[in-house]
């Protein structure tokens, strides 16, 4: 049996905190085995690396391991998703469709987030888990499949029961063994170790020098909450690495980055924090701040367009009242000195950085990152900004005042980009 310590090199496991070891440790143990898994813990605690160890460790190694984010997908296509469907079987059903609990025949399936199943779906998958039954969607032909079962959560499922919103045979059935992973908070030792694997990551990524923290900040570090686990750890090197520029973060720089602090210089992550949002995507801050950028280097095109032809200064600032607000904030903001170089000015040298191509400066290995996000990928910013705004808006229940304060956007903002994009 492979040792602990080569389980978490092998799969990039950080820390040696007992808890964590033994939930490696029981993966170890049930991974030869079929028996259905519930990983459980809050969100960004690493649940994800638990199904693939025990993938990995069974006879089912060479076949498919698929992981599915029960949580993602509409209630409407999860189950077309999952079991397949008949070609015909519902409008747009053009063609048969083989579903993960065919193509993973012989292997395993991971479904995160399990407790955001629809009741029906439960029931599918009750049936499949008991005799290796499944029906494609729209078909009445009995299909067969030997799938082994790693599922995750990090809500209550007793809570769900007791709601009726998740079915109490089929979570004893998926909670044969039960691995749970510790929130960071109660993996004091663990903390600094992965913040500096996370910086020395970055350092390499971004091509920079790897950021350090002060004894302070390493103490307050350790002190504060991590709602958001490990994934917000990793978040907040990748922005220090990001971002800071003198390269040993005080406690108070560090402080500016953490959710509970006030008078910080950094958009959303920290109002992010606030909320429900568990990070999902650890780039949403960059893609953000890259997005922002791009929508004010327009209005400051358009401005300079307009000053460019018309020549008058006051004309062209009663003109166009609104966009200069827009650049330049609401009212009450102080005025911008392009020049000074403080830290709040840095996201505004990206953009001088962006639109001066042909002149490179300093500045442009620092921000190296904005060239190579765009290569690596092929999203658009138009299609990445449409995406978290939509993800904020459903977090929120639609409700904008809340999504404008995560994406760190004025209320007004939110509503012109909800009309130009159509949401
Ligand atoms: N012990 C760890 N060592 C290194 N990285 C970790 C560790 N635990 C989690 N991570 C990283 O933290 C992030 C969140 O982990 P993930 O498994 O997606 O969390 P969960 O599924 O519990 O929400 C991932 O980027 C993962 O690689
Ligand atoms: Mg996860």
């Amino acid at each position: 049996m492979e040792s602990i310590q080569a389980i978490k090199q092998r799969f990039g496991i950080i820390g040696n905190n007992q808890a964590l070891n033994r939930a490696i440790e029981k993966a170890i143990q049930v991974a030869p085995t079929d028996i259905s898994v519930l990983v459980t813990g809050e969100s960004g605690v690493g649940k994800e690396s638990i199904p693939k160890i025990i993938h990995q460790l069974s006879h089912r190694k060479h076949n498919k391991y698929i992981a599915v984010n029960c949580g993602a997908i509409p209630e409407g296509t999860i189950d077309s998703e999952l079991f397949g469907h008949e070609k015909g079987a519902f409008t747009g059903a053009t063609q048969t469709r083989e579903g993960y609990f065919e193509v993973a025949d012989g292997g395993t399936i991971f479904l995160d987030e399990v407790g955001e199943l629809p009741l029906t779906t439960q029931v599918r998958l009750l049936r499949v888990l008991e005799n290796g039954e499944f029906l494609k969607v729209g078909s009445s032909k009995v299909q067969k499949t030997d799938v082994r079962i790693v599922a995750a959560t990090n809500v209550n499922m007793f809570e769900a029961i007791e709601k009726e919103k998740f079915r109490e045979d089929l979570y004893y059935r998926l909670s044969t063994v039960d691995i749970n992973l510790p929130p960071l908070r109660e993996r004091q030792e663990d903390i600094h170790i992965l913040f500096r694997k996370f910086a020395s990551d970055f350092a390499l990524k971004y091509k920079m020098p790897t950021i350090k923290l002060s004894d302070n900040a390493i103490q307050v570090l350790l002190k504060h909450r991590w709602g958001g686990n490990i994934r917000q750890l990793r978040n907040i090197a990748e922005q220090l690495s990001v971002l800071e520029q003198n390269r040993t973060v005080s406690a108070s720089t560090l402080q500016g980055y953490l959710p509970a602090s006030s008078g910080t210089n950094l958009p959303a992550v920290i109002k992010t924090s606030k909320s429900e949002s568990d990070f999902s995507s650890e780039r949403e801050i960059l893609y953000k701040v890259l997005f922002d950028m791009k929508a004010d280097l327009n209005d400051l095109k358009k401005l300079t367009m307009e000053l460019m032809k018309n020549g008058n200064v006051k004309d062209v600032e009663k003109n166009n009242e609104s966009l200069i607000q827009k650049i330049y904030g609401d009212n009450d903001d102080e005025d911008i000195d392009f020049k000074e170089s403080n830290s709040n000015n840095d996201l505004i040298a990206i953009a001088e950085h962006n639109s001066s191509k042909d002149t490179p400066t300093p500045v442009q290995d620092k921000y190296y990152f904005a060239e190579e996000i765009e290569e690596e990928e092929t999203l658009s910013l138009h299609d990445k900004e449409l995406e978290l705004i939509k993800k904020s808006l459903e977090r929120h229940n639609g409700k904008r005042k809340l999504a404008a304060e995560e994406l760190g956007i004025s209320e007004r903002t939110l509503y012109r980009k909800i009309k130009q994009f159509d949401l």
